[in-house]
């Protein structure tokens, strides 16, 4: 083998390596927690864990507002039904975009809807969200609930923050069960 400068280097960087690995178990250790970090990642991207601060993060990373789908045929700011707001825009994910434009009936585990409440003068007053997670409330459609401020943090109600099988919202929205809980449009023919 001839021994050039090159060779030098890889046989450095490879003694450095098994030094480091003898020395040091903690670097080790660091491999594992960078794949476990790595391994939730992925795990996110799947399934956005139900609580209302990650759904937010989520929302926000996605940028909704460029990237998602607005409910066809209502555009921006139309004018919406008590509780909600004077005008509404509501978002769709991909997931819950393709449900709806195949007619599903329901939509699918990984579907998300927001929908963004704004005072008669198009301020922002609030941002609500609907996550449907495979198993979280059966006899309710699945759905998570979340109400937020226009910075993230969730609204409160009664001391409680809005986020979760939110009875209110549930209560109202089962009205509408056979559509799989959604008021804004029909989900089948
Ligand atoms: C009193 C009834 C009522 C309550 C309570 C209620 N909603 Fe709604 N929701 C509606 C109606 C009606 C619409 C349709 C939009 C409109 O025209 O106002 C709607 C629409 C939505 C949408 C868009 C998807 C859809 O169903 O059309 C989301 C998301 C939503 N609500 C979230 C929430 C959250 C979160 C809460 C609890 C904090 C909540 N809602 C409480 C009546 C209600």
């Amino acid at each position: 083998m001839k021994f050039n400068f090159f060779t030098a280097t890889l046989l450095t960087v490879a003694f450095t390596f098994i030094f480091i690995g003898c020395q040091d178990s903690s670097s080790e250790e660091s491999t594992a927690a960078d794949q476990e970090s790595e391994t939730m990642t992925h795990s996110e991207m799947a399934a956005v864990d139900t609580t209302g601060a990650a759904v937010w993060a989520h929302i926000q990373e996605a940028e909704y507002r460029t990237s998602w789908t607005s409910w066809p045929g209502k555009g921006s700011l139309y004018t919406g039904q008590q509780p909600h707001g004077a005008l509404l825009t509501t978002y769709l994910n991909d997931i819950a975009a393709e449900a709806l434009a195949s007619k599903a009936g329901e939509m699918p585990e990984g579907a998300i809807i927001i929908k963004e409440n704004y005072m008669p003068d198009e301020n922002l007053a609030a941002v609500t969200v609907m996550y449907k997670v495979k198993d979280y409330n059966p006899t309710e459609g699945d759905w998570f609930y979340s109400k937020h401020m226009p910075d993230g943090s969730l609204a409160m109600m009664n001391d409680m923050s809005l986020e979760g099988r939110v009875a209110g919202c549930v209560g109202c929205h089962k009205a509408q069960t056979a559509n799989d809980f959604i008021f804004t449009g029909s989900l089948s023919e």
